[in-house]
């Protein structure tokens, strides 16, 4: 049984969703249903990554996601894909209840989700993303800052920082990611102005999340500066030191160009890391947030702890 709703927000009220928290979208980790109906049936909000799936594959779970889950449940569609217009579509044949859009401009798709009454938020890293964001329309904000993972702020700029300068210049409901693992964290960012926090790598060290158990084992094992930013100057990740980042931090390091970068920044993957457990040679995307976590649990008892901790969170501040 969950626990009693400790903080409803407005993104509770305006989304439907019972805890402001919401599951980051992680390729692979979370493509497919397992991990988010678990989240969205633990009241949080799932979130099913299109990212490297098939067209079919994604279909699939669509209609999974309808049959596991009555709670609201969102999908993130990186809109520079080259799939993504075939996601649009089937996420809209599917009239999925929260569209989440990464990597391009939202005001070409909009019209046609907002008629069939889908919500849609938008990733954003910076003021000037936010601004062309909110003046398109959209339904609300998820700011990611420089400590995430995956891919982070380009600029580096902190959740705390990104999500206190947003909440200052928008109103509108505002998503904070980055950097946190647990309900104190949740707390801070709530406090800051958030109307909702979103983690990832905290939802990839659960039992539902369809990861490599040498993956999951690795971040409970990462300390707080065990992840590196990995593409400075490109689209960069966040991911664990290991035998692939060494080599490519090496190659910046000596001034190789571009295309020597790219062919290094290529030469890896997340899927590697994911599916195949090869947490040195690939690329095991994770936050700071890495260093928080110290057990594999499965999403009920992880959502519940979040609760408890929030609670917790919210009581010091009162009886500081
Ligand atoms: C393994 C991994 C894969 C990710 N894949 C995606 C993705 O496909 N789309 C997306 O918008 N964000 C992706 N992210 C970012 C998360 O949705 C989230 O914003 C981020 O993990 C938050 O930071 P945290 O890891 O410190 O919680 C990914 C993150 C991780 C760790």
């Amino acid at each position: 049984m969950a626990e009693p709703n400790p903080m409803q927000t407005r993104f509770t009220r305006q989304f439907g969703v019972r805890l402001p928290i919401v599951q980051g979208a992680m390729s692979w980790a979370s493509s497919g249903s397992a991990l988010a109906s678990a989240v969205s049936n633990a009241g949080g909000l799932g979130t099913v990554a299109a990212g490297p799936m098939r067209e079919a594959a994604f279909a699939q779970a669509l209609e999974e996601m309808r049959q596991q889950t009555n709670a609201p449940w969102a999908v993130n569609i990186p809109l520079y894909n080259p799939r993504a217009a075939a996601y649009l579509d089937l996420a809209h044949a599917a009239r999925v209840p929260i569209l989440i859009a990464s990597q391009g401009g939202p005001a070409a798709h909009l019209a046609r989700f907002h008629a069939i009454g889908t919500r849609w938020l938008h990733v954003v890293t910076t003021p000037a993303h936010a601004r062309k964001a909110v003046d398109a329309g959209v339904d609300g904000l998820i700011a990611v800052g420089g400590e995430a993972g995956g891919h982070p702020a380009p600029s580096e700029v902190s959740t705390l920082v990104l999500t206190r300068a947003l909440a200052r210049q928008f109103d509108v409901p505002l998503i904070a990611a980055g950097g946190v693992a647990d309900g104190f964290g949740i707390a801070a960012l709530l406090a800051l102005g958030a109307d909702a926090v979103q983690l990832g790598t905290r939802f990839l060290a659960t039992t539902q999340a369809n990861v490599h158990a040498d993956y999951k084992a690795a971040v409970v094992q990462a300390g707080i500066d065990a992840t590196t930013l990995v593409g400075r100057g490109r689209l960069p990740i966040r991911q664990l030191r290991n035998a692939f980042s060494a080599r490519y931090l090496a190659a910046e390091q000596a001034g190789e160009d571009g295309e020597t970068l790219a062919q290094i920044f290529q030469s890896a993957s997340l899927k590697q890391a994911a599916l195949e457990g090869d947490v040195d040679a690939g690329k095991p995307e994770a936050g700071q947030s890495a260093g928080l976590i110290d057990s594999v649990l499965s999403v009920e008892a992880l959502m519940q702890q979040l609760t408890r901790e929030l609670a917790q969170a919210r009581q010091r501040l009162i009886d500081a």
